[in-house]
C-alpha cells in the first residue's frame, strides 16, 4: 500500500492533486549502522494535521512511527537555537517554522548543510563554537576598577545600539547557508560569529574594542565574505548579518 502511494504520487499528477496525503522526507544517517545515508518517507493524512509546527511533526513521527529519529530541541520557543535544520531547502528553526500540507505536499528535512553530521538531523557544531570562543564573547573591563564587581549600567541610548545584535541565538542557520563559510569554515568566522563580535565591539561597557577589531583584521577572518547575503535571508530572528559584516569590514580597515 505504501509503495503504491509513492508510485502514484511520482507518476500520476491527478493523484498528486486529489490525494489526502502529504509526505515527510527526512534525511537519516546512523554512524553505528555502517550504512550510507538514506531518506525516510513518512506518508501523513491531511485530516490529522492542518497548519503544523515542524517540531511537532518531528515529535509525532518520533513518538508514533520511528523512535530512532534523532534531532535536537530544547526551548520550543525560538530561544535556544538548538532545533536549526534545513526545511524545504531553507535553514530555519523547526519550532518557528510551520507547514501547510494543502499548499506543499512534500516536506523535506535535512540537517544544516555543509556541517558534519553526528546522527540524522544533528550536526557537529564544534568548529562553530570554537570560533565563537575565539572572539572572547564576554565583557572585558578593567579588573582594578572597583565597579567591575558591581552591576555595570548603560544609558538607554547605549542599550538601544545593541538592538538587532543581542537577539542572535547562535542557531548557525546563517553560517550554514553561506557558501563562503562552506568552503572556508576553518579560516572565515562566518556571519553568526561576526555578528556576535560586532555586538561586543559596540557594547559601551566593554573596554577591549581595539584588540577585538585587531583580531578581525586577519586577512581571512572577515574578508572571505562575498556579500551573497544568504545569511540575512535565512535568519529566523530577522537579523541582518550581511550589513554587520559590511560595517565590520569598514571599521577594521583603519
Ligand atoms: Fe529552542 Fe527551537 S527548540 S529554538
Amino acid at each position: 500500500m505504501f509503495f503504491q502511494q509513492i508510485e502514484k504520487f511520482l507518476f500520476d499528477d491527478s493523484y498528486y492533486i486529489s490525494s489526502n496525503f502529504f509526505y515527510i522526507r527526512i534525511y537519516r544517517w546512523n554512524p553505528s549502522l555502517n550504512l550510507k545515508p538514506w531518506f525516510n518517507i513518512f506518508p501523513m493524512r491531511f485530516k490529522k494535521f492542518k497548519q503544523l509546527m515542524i517540531l511537532d511533526l518531528l515529535f509525532d513521527l518520533k513518538n508514533n512511527y520511528d523512535s530512532t529519529l534523532t534531532f535536537r530541541r530544547s526551548c520550543r520557543e525560538g530561544i535556544c537555537g538548538s532545533c536549526s535544520m534545513n526545511i524545504n531547502g531553507i535553514n530555519s528553526l523547526a519550532c518557528l517554522q510551520t507547514f501547510n500540507p494543502q499548499s506543499v505536499q512534500f516536506l523535506t528535512i535535512y540537517p544544516l548543510p555543509h556541517m558534519l553530521v553526528i546522527k540524522d538531523l544533528i550536526c557537529d557544531l564544534t568548529n562553530f563554537y570554537n570560533q565563537f570562543r575565539l572572539i572572547k564573547p564576554w565583557l572585558i573591563n578593567k579588573k582594578d576598577d572597583i565597579s567591575y564587581k558591581k552591576e555595570i549600567l548603560q544609558s538607554k541610548l547605549d542599550r538601544l545600539v545593541l538592538d538587532g545584535l543581542y537577539e542572535c541565538i547562535l542557531c548557525a542557520c546563517c553560517s550554514a547557508s553561506c557558501p563562503s563559510y562552506w568552503w572556508n569554515y576553518d579560516k572565515y568566522l562566518g556571519p553568526a560569529i561576526l555578528l556576535q563580535a560586532y555586538k561586543w565591539i559596540l557594547d559601551s561597557r566593554d573596554l577591549n574594542k581595539i584588540s577585538r577589531l585587531n583580531f578581525l583584521k586577519n586577512s581571512t577572518r572577515i574578508t572571505k565574505c562575498h556579500h551573497i547575503t544568504n545569511c540575512t535571508q535565512v535568519c529566523p530572528k530577522n537579523l541582518n548579518p550581511a550589513k554587520i559584516i559590511t560595517l565590520l569590514k569598514y571599521f577594521s580597515s583603519f
